[in-house]
């Protein structure tokens, strides 16, 4: 194997995530313990680059577990994406003599890592920190559980009126071009209609359940629809609604960013020090380019590429309970 590791790097990349904070504890204390030098990167790659790059001890990390956002700030680097860019990080690093990379992200930040990591020789370890849920090799990702509870806990709130008035409401929910927080928050709260990318959705069916349902007067009808479902986004697909069943009373709630935020639910905290500790210990023992994940509650390493190309398959399964509970 490589050699061995004196000086770490840790940098949170891309969207945060609740848990982020968790992960970045997790990563310097267990780095301080193995008596390695620990350094945090302001703003992801652009603090690489910038030299934005800053000792940490332990106290550094103190009273952050319960804190939603990243204290290392976050951003999406066009300039590392230019070998130019890479280079620049590369001898900022160097200077302090940083031998080995943590990076929490999604699959754009594991893709920075690996070219990285193959230019420079730096071992890249990867953590999915992303509230999508859209990276292969791990049953979860630090942020997923807190933003699901987030979308729960709106939806449910949009019920009470929901029902109030007998109205139809869309509820649009972050996920990229990932359906898993549709998919969950609308199983969790019970919706009539879940539409997620990654399973067609057949519209006249969706719209003949509507209005079958419209004619036995019930006329609350939840829908969760995911942002990069296959009709845009929830307002194109009132207008289609619309056009087939103009009495229909349709409301829209877009979630948006307070998916993002908050203080990440106990599940994240787990996984995130779970996940930031065996970081370390993959570093310690010369692992490169893998992300670390949980599978059925163990650690799991995948190779960058294999976490950055596959997507998880959403069950068809679940679709079919959906339909059998909401009727
Ligand atoms: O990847 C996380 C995520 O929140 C997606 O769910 C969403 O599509 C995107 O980031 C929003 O990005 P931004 O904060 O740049 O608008």
């Amino acid at each position: 194997m490589s050699k061995k590791v004196t000086n770490i790097g840790v940098l949170t990349s891309g969207g945060d995530s609740p848990g982020m904070n968790a992960a970045v504890r997790a990563v310097v204390r267990t780095g301080i313990f193995h008596g390695l030098g620990v350094y945090g990167i302001m703003r992801g790659y652009a603090g690489m680059i910038d030299d934005d790059i800053h000792p940490m001890t332990g106290r550094s990390v103190a009273n952050i577990i319960q804190r939603g956002g990243t204290i290392l700030k976050t951003a999406r680097s066009k300039e590392f994406m230019e070998y130019a860019g890479r280079e620049k990080a590369y001898y900022n690093l160097k200077k302090r003599n940083i031998d080995g990379l943590v990076i929490i992200g999604g699959d754009g930040s594991f893709r920075g890592a690996q070219k990285f990591s193959n230019e420079f020789d730096i071992p890249c370890i990867g953590l999915p920190g992303t509230i999508d849920k859209d990276i292969a090799g791990s049953d979860t990702t630090i942020g997923f559980d807190t933003a699901v509870n987030t979308a729960v806990q709106a939806i449910d709130k949009i019920r009470d009126t929901m029902d109030a008035h007998d109205r139809l409401f869309i509820v649009e929910v972050m996920g990229r071009d990932a359906g898993y927080i549709a998919l969950h928050s609308g199983i969790a709260t019970g919706a009539e209609n879940i539409v997620i990318p990654e399973t067609k959705t057949d519209i006249e069916e969706l719209l003949s359940s509507l209005m079958e349902k419209e004619k036995r007067k019930k006329l609350v009808n939840l829908v969760v629809v995911a942002e990069g479902g296959e009709f845009g986004d929830a307002n194109e697909l009132v207008k289609i609604i619309k056009e087939r069943i103009p009495t229909a009373d349709i409301r829209v709630c877009i979630l948006g960013h307070i998916q993002r935020g908050g203080s990440p639910s106990c599940a994240d905290r787990l996984v995130a020090s779970h996940m930031g500790y065996y970081a370390v210990e993959s570093l310690m023992i010369g692992r490169n380019n893998v992300m670390v994940g949980v599978i059925n509650n163990k650690i799991h390493y995948t190779p960058l590429d294999k976490a950055v190309k596959e997507k998880q398959k959403i069950g068809q399964e679940w679709m079919k309970i959906v339909k059998i509970l909401a009727s």
